[in-house]
């Protein structure tokens, strides 16, 4: 039997998401063909063996790691699921590299790639992938004489739709500058679209990509927010999403494209804008590490395509083991 290590939590906004998806991998994973142990990183960056108490991580017994790379090298592979901040963006990953660590999803240079919105647009819109039209944020007076309102302001390395938001006037653009820059010193001013935010699923199994039908988030407000997300669940999301064919396929396509251009590796979500106005797609980001939460987008998606979350866990560790 194969010894998998979970590795969840860690420093970013999506810490308690990262505690759902792990929770979720731990009591789907086949305990017939895999051994499973958690390691849990703390808010404040401190490593932990971890019981199996995800109910409640406060009253779980935790034991401190000191020597984090001895530890991680008594596995066969390490099942990173830490969201966003240092485990999906290049982080963990050159660590598991630098010391001969198997572990699932993409290597540093995707993960750099796909967690920095500027990176992914530059390489994207390069292989002729269509992107919204951005500027890089330098100064107010720059922005207003190349940019219309309503525009999209977002930290470029950021995630949860922290610090996005659409502004349609000076003021709100300066007051969200201010917001964006709390999360990153890079900015991006983004044209407004106003479209559906329609979303694929891709897994990579034995070599062949899955790529699953269309989602679709209905936002309750202007855009989908870190509250619409993991507090009031008050989007509706819609799997399969009734469209059009053609365009389906289309994003189907560019999905594929995109998922090879950047390097993906064993999964990732697309995620789209689609005016129908104009018959535009647009791809707006790429999720290389996707939520695997009871509401998550990813495993509802590919339990379209006939995959239970035991089949995509499997499915997932066997592509690193078997590579
Ligand atoms: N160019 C845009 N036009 C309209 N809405 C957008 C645009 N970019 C982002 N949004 C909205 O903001 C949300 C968060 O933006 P996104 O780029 O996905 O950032 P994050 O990485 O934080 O999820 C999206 O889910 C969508 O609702
Ligand atoms: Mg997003």
């Amino acid at each position: 039997m194969k010894n998998i290590l979970i590795v969840f939590g860690g420093n970013s906004f999506e810490h308690e998401v990262s505690i759902k998806s792990a929770s979720n991998i731990h009591n789907y994973i086949d305990k017939t063909i895999f051994n499973v142990n958690n390691l849990y990183i703390s808010k404040e960056g401190i490593w932990y063996e971890f019981d199996n108490n995800f109910k409640d991580i406060n009253t779980s017994k935790l034991k401190k790691i000191y020597n984090i790379i001895e530890y991680l090298k008594r596995y066969d592979l390490v099942f990173n699921i830490i969201h966003g901040y240092s485990g999906e963006d290049g982080k963990l990953q050159s660590l598991f590299e630098l010391f001969n660590i198997k572990y699932i999803g993409p290597d540093s240079y995707c993960s750099f790639i796909c967690m920095n919105k500027i990176l992914t647009k530059l390489l994207l819109e390069n292989n002729g992938i269509k992107t919204t039209n951005f500027i890089i944020f330098k100064n107010i007076k720059d922005t207003i004489k190349n940019m219309k309102f309503p525009m999209v302001i977002k930290p470029s390395d950021g995630g949860s739709s922290c610090g996005v938001s659409i502004v349609n006037n000076i003021i709100e653009l300066k007051r969200s500058i201010k917001e964006a820059k709390k999360y990153s010193d890079n900015i991006i001013i983004e044209e407004y679209i106003k479209g559906r935010e329609l979303e694929c699923a891709i897994l990579e199994n034995n070599k062949d990509l899955v790529i699953s039908k269309l989602g679709e988030i209905v936002v309750n407000n202007d855009i989908y927010s870190y509250e619409d997300k993991y507090v009031t669940n008050k989007s509706l999301l819609i799997t399969p999403t009734l469209i059009n064919y053609t365009v389906e396929n289309s994003i189907k396509k560019i999905a594929k494209k995109a998922f090879n251009i950047c390097k993906c590796k064993g999964l990732a979500r697309i995620d789209f804008l689609y005016d129908e106005s104009n018959n535009k797609i647009y791809l707006n980001e790429i999720n290389t590490l996707p939520g695997f939460t009871d509401i998550s987008m990813f495993p509802k998606l590919l339990s379209l395509e006939g995959y239970s979350y035991t089949d995509l866990i499997t499915i997932i560790l066997n592509n690193e083991l078997n590579s």
